[in-house]
């Protein structure tokens, strides 16, 4: 996507310096600083620290660590047990994102397939440039099937605005490209469809406030901030046509976790018959659960992202505390959505109900997968 007329993406390989460089996203929108990935300890920190973050963005980054873990290697031969043990340490560094076990494994088992040093080091590059160019085709195509979606509402309304709830960034800084839960957002606008977009500010981090507004913004995108909990109220009050939002991972079944406080807004969805969509690859469900709330693992971060609010001071950016010192916080990162409350999932290969029959009639080759297993 453009920033300021250049075409950007939130992580790519340098071909000269053969470096995996990143967007730094704890200090957007205010500065724009890219990192170096140079090793897997860097890779980890990257990770954890959310210099990126968001789903398929997590997975192609863990798939770059498997590369870069090679690199680092330095040719003492094709070691397998190393490789498996770092491979580990890159799905260890957060817990809830499906696609970073995904995006792992996939390179790792390309690079296994090769004994020589020199060819594993080739194979797992191209995996993951594979994986990279790959997920950016299934946004677009998210992007593609969400579309009648918006089009449908908007002709109901005879082309006023169409204000569309999100939550947290599932946009294309969470992705390579357009983003899942914003993709149909940008492709109805880049349509000339009037949309109007609701911010969740996403705290403690305000992925929102300050990674979806900033990119809609640059987009051209008519888009407002709210605080988290302003949701229901706009929505008993008409505000609010459709909701839609990513997520880290899905069960076969249809039950999705996201950030922190997507629950709330599909229960007032439900609660107002708002439609409430989950836009997501394939890369994002976790074929082997159904049960989201009992086998999903929920990120627990340090409260000090909860103590400490960061924003812009006098051109510097700054951490203030907010409640009492002495006070103890709880950091829970993410929630589960049952299906019950899901309209439907928006993939790469069109849009279903949030029920197994019609997830697995999309990706049949996924069950065949599993009974392979
Ligand atoms: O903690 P984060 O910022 O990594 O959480 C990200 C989200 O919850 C996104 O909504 C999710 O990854 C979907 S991304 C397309």
């Amino acid at each position: 996507m453009k920033v300021d007329g250049k075409d950007m993406r939130p992580i790519w390989f340098d071909m000269a310096s053969e470096i995996v460089q990143v967007i730094d996203q704890r200090f957007l929108p205010h500065k724009l600083i890219i990192e170096d990935l140079n090793s897997v300890d860097d890779t980890i920190h990257a990770i954890k620290e959310m210099v990126v973050r968001g789903a398929p963005l997590i997975g192609a980054t863990g798939a770059f660590g498997v590369y870069i873990s090679l690199v680092q290697e330095n040719n003492k031969g094709a070691n397998n047990e190393y490789l498996v043990s770092e491979c580990k340490r890159l799905k260890d560094a957060r817990p809830t994102a499906m696609n970073l076990f995904w995006g792992v494994d996939r390179v790792l088992s390309a690079a296994l397939k090769q004994d020589k040093y020199e060819t594993r080091i080739k194979a797992a590059l191209d995996e993951a440039l594979k994986i990279v160019e790959e997920e950016a085709i299934n946004c677009q195509k998210i992007g593609e099937y969400g579309l009648p979606i918006i089009e449908e509402i908007s002709k109901k309304k005879n082309g006023e605005s169409v204000n569309i709830l999100t939550h947290c960034n599932a946009g294309w800084l969470a992705c390579i490209e357009y983003g899942t839960a914003t993709a149909p957002i940008y492709t109805a606008f880049d349509n000339n469809i009037n949309v109007h977009v609701w911010v969740d500010e996403t705290r403690p981090l305000n992925q929102g406030s300050r990674l979806t507004a900033w990119e809609l913004g640059k987009h051209g995108v008519n888009h407002t901030v709210i605080t988290d909990n302003a949701g229901g109220h706009i929505m008993q009050h008409g505000m609010v046509d459709l909701v839609i939002v990513g997520t880290d991972r899905t069960t076969r079944a249809g039950d999705a976790a996201n950030k922190i406080g997507t629950y709330l807004k599909a229960l007032a969805a439900r609660d107002n018959n708002i439609p409430f969509y989950v836009a997501l690859p394939s890369s994002t469900f976790d074929w082997d659960i159904t049960d989201g709330i009992a086998d999903i693992p929920i990120e627990e971060r340090d409260p000090d992202e909860i103590r400490y609010v960061q924003g812009l001071c006098n051109g510097k950016i700054e951490k203030v505390l907010v409640p009492p010192e002495t006070s103890n916080a709880a950091n829970h990162a993410f929630d589960v959505t049952p299906a019950r409350l899901v309209t439907g999932f928006i993939t790469e290969r069109g849009v279903c109900r949030a029920a197994e029959a019609d997830i697995m009639s999309l990706f049949p080759d996924k069950k065949k997968e599993k009974n392979e297993k």
